[in-house]
């Protein structure tokens, strides 16, 4: 049976009572987005595990299914005769779940939500998503590898180099506007790649793409995103600027295809992740038990996917990823070619060698190997270096990672990177506030690099140098004398729900 489109959906169209009947693993059928599917055979293959699929046998998966497939999925996996076309949605039972305590508790907290002028930096969204997303949403975003360390260390690294600013310089105007990988953005800082971004906003990335288009910065098209890789595509409006951040497919073909598609709907650049042969574990996200339906350690499959739904939607990355394939990626696309995750300065000198066009020195926010340093600290050991070995500008450096303040942007400047990834904190500004926190979180960035600049003595993005910053801490990794005194006197810093809170 095929009612797909095309079809008179009124002729064809299925009731809620036939898609029920068929509710169990020798016929299970789920409707997602309104259409009818027939799953039965795609069990046992599901990254996911059957178990989750089971949970919605002859019911409507959507709302589970939506943050974590692109909508292109069904088209793709699934033969199109198992495709059995519109349900009448009005005659499907809508189950009446109960919600739990902690949810319950989730939705008191969302009516006392500070409106957005209460948030004056990046962490205040973030203070703020954390109590208004949905646990396994704010799990998954805010997780890092092991014992979180990498992830904590990338932002408190920014706090051990220091400025050394000019005084008397005409800053009157200020220009932040740079070039990157061949294009201009008014700021140097682009939205980098964070995935299943329905997880926290229904409508996804293309808000991102919104937000950037706002502001003239580039956004990374993350693999994994929650939305289609058309369909953000689709958001951009004008000579908007986008980069495609892959995950290479074991098979080279389904990669070429993915290059070969971004190249042609314009996408300006290449970021290949290197840095993820196997994803992480995160343990926040696994304990919150995202997908703990989905765990099918009893279910009789041999593989244990019990791992976190990054895990499960990650299975396809190719782990055999080698400098021997750069020169094919060189071959098939004409985007210039960046590698994301580069950790040590040997590797930075191995991208020239192989002629690639940027590294990103990045450890993927913390959620990858824990305990490898934070990307600015890299910076530190890469940037001298190239300069001593005459490589300077032989290739674009981007870091990510823990940049909450357009201080921390300045600093990687003045070190010699191009620009810098934000991904977290747009995400979270996403999650809260939809796209007027992006918005928002960016038109923050740029008031701070303005002031910042201004007080460091730069008019322009070339005249941030390396004489700037005192890097002579910024390998240090002992933590420094507590002095409690003071931190008993001193008010504590509070977030956007304190500050209402106090105010009652
Ligand atoms: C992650 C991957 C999917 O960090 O990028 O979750």
């Amino acid at each position: 049976m095929n009612r797909d489109e095309g079809e008179n959906p009124e002729v064809g169209t299925l009731t809620g009572d036939e898609v029920a009947k068929h509710n169990s693993k020798d016929s299970c059928w789920v409707i997602v987005h309104g259409k009818a599917y027939d799953v039965t055979d795609f069990l046992p293959e599901h990254p996911g595990g059957p178990k989750i699929i089971l949970k919605y046998a002859g019911k409507d998966a959507t709302e589970e299914y939506a943050p974590i497939h692109p909508p292109d999925t069904l088209d793709k996996y699934l033969p199109k005769e198992k495709h059995l076309g519109p349900v009448n949605m009005d005659t499907v039972e809508q189950e009446k779940k109960e919600d739990s305590p902690e949810e319950k508790a989730r939705q008191e907290r969302m009516k006392s939500m500070p409106p957005l002028e209460a948030c004056y930096n990046l962490m205040d969204f973030e203070a703020v998503a954390r109590e208004v997303m949905k646990k396994p949403a704010w799990a998954y975003y805010s997780s890092g590898a092991d014992d979180e360390i990498t992830m904590r260390e990338n932002h408190s690294a920014f706090h051990k180099i220091w400025f050394r600013p000019k005084v008397l310089v005409d800053v009157e105007k200020v220009d932040m506007s740079t070039t990157m990988l061949g294009t201009k953005s008014s700021i140097p800082f682009y939205v980098t790649a964070t995935a299943l971004g329905k997880l926290g906003n229904p409508e996804g990335e293309v808000l991102l793409t919104r937000a950037a288009k706002q502001h003239n910065v580039v956004q990374m098209i993350p693999t994994l995103a929650s939305c289609s890789f058309d369909e953000i595509c689709d958001a951009r409006e004008g000579d908007q600027v986008q980069w495609l951040q892959l995950y290479v497919n074991k098979d080279r073909k389904i990669t070429e295809r993915i290059i070969k598609h971004a190249e042609s709907r314009g996408c300006k650049g290449l970021f290949i992740t290197v840095d993820a042969p196997q994803l992480g574990r995160r343990e926040k996200d696994m304990r919150s038990k995202f997908d703990d339906t989905g765990s099918n350690v009893q279910s009789g499959d041999k593989v244990d996917r019990s791992q976190g739904a990054a895990r499960a939607i990650s299975s396809f990355i190719d782990p055999s990823l080698s400098w021997k394939d750069i020169p094919w990626f060189l071959s098939v696309t004409k985007m210039p070619i960046v590698l994301k995750g580069v950790q040590r300065v040997e590797d930075v000198l191995k991208a020239i060698d192989y002629g690639v066009h940027g590294v990103v020195l990045s450890n993927h926010g913390g959620r990858q190997l824990d305990t490898a340093r934070s990307g600015i600290e890299i910076l530190t050991e890469v940037a001298p270096v190239l300069r001593e070995k005459g490589l300077e500008g032989k290739l674009e450096i981007f870091i990510d990672g823990g940049v909450r303040r357009a201080t921390d942007i300045i600093k990687a400047l003045c070190l010699g990177a191009t620009a810098v990834g934000i991904g977290r904190p747009f995400l979270f500004a996403m999650s809260a506030y939809g796209q007027p926190g992006v918005d928002r979180a960016m038109q923050l960035l740029k008031d701070e690099m303005e002031m910042n600049m201004r007080l460091i003595g730069a008019a322009s993005i070339e005249d941030l140098r390396p004489d700037m910053v005192d890097v002579s801490s910024a390998r240090h990794h002992g933590a420094g004398p507590t002095d409690s005194l003071s931190e008993t006197a001193y008010d504590k810093l509070i977030t956007p729900y304190q500050m209402l809170k106090s105010k009652l």
